[in-house]
Order: structure tokens, then sequence, then C-alpha cells
């Protein structure tokens, strides 16, 4: 029996990419898992994935930015499975841009998916975990978030941002036996990155000390041994998975 048998788990932006690699681990390992996503049709393919495999996954066509819909989503989740154990925000997005170029609705959607998103989702979730008196919150920033990037000072600051939210929130829950850690992942081959131009990507993995890209199963990897009991002790920290960039 895996630990995370029957764990309820439930991760944003998880019908592709780094969100959907960890979505698959968890199931892989036992646990239900709520999908949140907007592409409704990709999020129905990887339910039926999910169930193909043997699995239970709930799918919730949500935008992380719509408090609304994300508070019923969560009681959604909360009423078929009975609670929450793990909530992954992993729902992010770029609009890559210099800062002179940079529109105000560049700055405003990712600071909005990126950073209120996750904050949608952990004030929905909180509550339910306080109650229950366990919880593991994990929240992917970026290295960009600890380095800087040019071009991507809107999305750089929401991952910072998400740091700060990390430890912030780690010191005021921990007494309630809730963790909150943060990932920093480095060049992961995703959707995201691949349609970055030829040299960019040329230009990461030159600085990537392992050069190859991570895969959605490194984080993924990461990701299940900060949620599981082999981390009991570890909160408020943000862990680089970077194959040695930064
Ligand atoms: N790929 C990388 O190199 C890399 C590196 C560091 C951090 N990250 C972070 O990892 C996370 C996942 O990245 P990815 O590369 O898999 O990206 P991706 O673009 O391939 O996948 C993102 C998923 O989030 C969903 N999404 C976007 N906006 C949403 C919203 N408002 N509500 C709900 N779902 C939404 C998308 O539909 C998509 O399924 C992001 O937060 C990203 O910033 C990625």
């Amino acid at each position: 029996m895996s630990e995370f048998s029957d764990k309820r788990v439930l991760v944003t932006g998880a019908s592709r990419g780094i969100g959907w690699g960890i979505a698959r681990a968890f199931s892989e390992e036992g646990a239900k898992v709520a999908l949140i996503d907007v592409n409704e049709e990709l999020l129905e393919e990887k339910k039926g994935e999910i169930e193909n495999m043997g699995g239970s996954a709930l799918a919730l066509n949500v935008d992380v930015c719509d408090r609304e819909a994300v508070k019923k989503a969560v009681e959604k989740v909360i009423e078929e499975w009975g609670g929450i154990d793990v909530l992954v925000n992993n729902a992010g997005i770029t609009r890559d841009r210099l800062f002179i170029r940079m529109t105000d609705g560049d700055w405003d959607s990712v600071i909005g998916v990126n950073l209120t998103g996750a904050y949608n989702m952990t004030k929905a979730v909180i509550n339910h975990m306080l109650r229950q008196r366990s919880g593991v919150i994990v929240n992917i920033s970026s290295v960009v978030g600890m380095t800087g990037n040019p071009g991507q000072v809107n999305y750089a600051s929401s991952k910072a941002a998400l740091i700060a939210f990390t430890k912030s929130l780690a010191k005021e829950v921990g007494s309630r036996n809730i963790r909150v850690v943060a990932i920093a992942p480095g060049f992961i081959a995703t959707e995201m990155t691949e349609k970055l131009p030829d040299d960019v990507k040329k230009a990461y993995l030159e600085r990537t000390a392992l050069r190859r890209a991570g895969t959605p199963q490194d984080i993924a990897n990461l990701v299940l041994f900060l949620s599981s009991d082999r981390a009991s002790f570890i909160t408020g920290q943000v862990y680089v998975i970077d194959g040695g960039m930064i």
C-alpha cells in the first residue's frame, strides 16, 4: 500500500505539463486527484486517463482567478471525498515582454493567475485543513523568482511573491500541522517552454549543469516527497530543482 492511498489531492493547471505530471504521479501512488484547469477538453481527456489506469479523478473546469468558482469547486471536492489533504498551486502563465513594452494587461493577468490564483485556492482550502488539523500546500514558484530574468518582470514578481506567501503562511499554520512549501523549477520541457524561440531554449540548456531540460516527472518526484510523511518536519522552505542552473 502506498503512503498516498486514498489521500485527496487537488492540483491546479492539471491538464498538461507539470500539473498533469504531478496529478498522474499522485494517482499512480493511489491518491484521488481533483484536476482544476481552464482547458475543458484536455481536462476530460486526462480524467479519463486516470480512470483507465484504475484511479479516481474529478475534473473541475475552473479558472483559478474566479474566486466564486474556486470556492464552489473546493466545496464539491470536499463533498465528494470528505476532505483535501494536499493542494498543489501549479496553474501559471507567462506574458513575456521587456518592461518598457509590458502592458497593464500583461502585468494584471500574470499576477492574477500566478499569485492571486494561488491565494484564491489556498483561501478556499485553508479553513478545511485547519479544522482537519493536517494538510500540505505546495506552491510551484520558479528559479526566476529568486534570480530575476529580463522580459519577465511580471512573471518573476509573481513567483517571488509566491515564495514570500509560502514562508509567511507556513509560520501561521504550522501549529495546526499544516505544512506549506514552494518548489522553484528551472527549465522544464512543457508546452509553456516549447513556444520559446530556439536560441532562448539553447541558452537555458547551456546554463543548466546537467545539460538537459527537466521533465514534469522530475518535478512530480519532489512534490510527492514534500507532500509525504517523509517530509513531515519540512515547512516554509523553497526547493530549487533546476539541474544546476542557478
Ligand atoms: N516549464 C517550466 O520551465 C517552468 C519552470 C518554472 C516554473 N514553472 C511553473 O510551473 C507551472 C506549470 O508550468 P507548465 O510549464 O506546465 O505550463 P503549461 O502552460 O504547460 O501548463 C499550465 C496549465 O495551467 C492551466 N492554466 C492556465 N491558466 C489557468 C487558470 N487561470 N486557471 C486554471 N488553470 C490555468 C493551463 O490551461 C495549463 O493546463 C507554472 O506555474 C509555471 O510558472 C514552469
